[in-house]
């Protein structure tokens, strides 16, 4: 059952999955790599909502202006979340590994501050609620079960794309059965099959990207996530992007005390605001 998965009484809505499966349809929602922006996941808030369970698969404040507030909303949500390779060094369980980026050392040392700043930004409290989290949660209903991790069932850096080879995929995959495997880490929306399964990643909430036509990587002003329904046997699996207020982002970003803020904002995109030029 679900909630002896997440370690909790039973709520009203996991007792509705239970319990209404049969007769109507399930909506399981699916927020990823949030990376501290309150504001893109403010502007979901409402339409996940209408979903019977949200899953988050981690990732949830590092990188972004509004890491405490993030963990406020999370821990107000109480949503079951899995534990992300940031979320792991912010809980003071692992340690960045900055070398392995392929970006100047300038931009490095940029990471490098934000990251202090960002750790420097929450208490014991929020490390001890993201040490809380877990490295997998299953979702199982009656007739479809959802393995839910950050990177992969075994390692929260490992990325899963949508051209990983199939026989790495029964190796990741080895032991774990689910209709559904669904993870973050790499920021990129996808679905693609599995075997008889479905392998998805909702992309990313806060710091989602797209390579433009001259190569550089844009990070476009909208948030991306999944929702899922499941009804009976049949399973739909909806990507999703939300569109918000660049200003809006821009204000809290000025807001915040972050160091470097207009290099954090330098590759965002919305209509209306002028291409920001990158150093030669
Ligand atoms: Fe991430």
């Amino acid at each position: 059952m679900p909630h002896e998965r997440f370690g909790e009484q039973p709520s009203t809505r996991q007792r509705f999955i239970e319990d209404c499966f049969v007769i109507c349809p399930v909506r399981i929602a699916l927020v990823s790599d949030i990376h501290g922006n309150l504001v893109a996941l403010e502007s979901i808030a409402s339409e996940i909502e209408e979903a019977d369970q949200v899953v988050c698969l981690g990732d949830v404040a590092a990188s972004g202006p509004q890491p405490r507030d993030t963990l406020s909303f999370l821990r107000r949500s109480r949503w079951p979340c899995v534990l992300g390779n940031t979320d792991e060094v912010l809980a003071g369980r692992g340690k960045e590994n900055l070398s392995r980026l392929k970006m100047p050392e300038d931009e490095r040392q940029k990471m490098v501050s934000l990251h202090g700043w960002t750790a420097s930004k929450i208490d014991g409290a929020d490390r001890r609620f993201l040490a809380g989290f877990k490295q997998t949660i299953e979702v199982n209903t009656r007739s479809h079960s959802i393995l839910c991790y950050h990177g992969s069932p075994r390692s929260n850096t490992e990325k899963i794309l949508s051209t990983t080879p199939e026989d790495r995929l029964f190796e990741i995959f080895s032991g774990r059965v689910a209709n559904v495997y669904a993870g973050g880490h790499t920021h990129e929306q996808m679905v693609r099959k599995f075997g008889s399964s479905l392998v998805v990643n909702p992309g990313s909430v806060g710091l989602p990207f797209f390579t433009d036509p001259h190569g550089d990587v844009k990070n476009p002003i909208w948030a991306e996530y999944a929702m899922l329904s499941l009804s009976g046997d049949s399973l739909r699996i909806d990507l999703r992007r939300t569109r918000y207020s660049g200003k809006a982002l821009e204000e809290a970003v000025r807001r915040s005390g972050m160091p470097d803020p207009g290099w954090w904002l330098r590759d965002w995109v919305w209509p209306g605001r002028e291409p920001q030029t990158r150093p030669p």
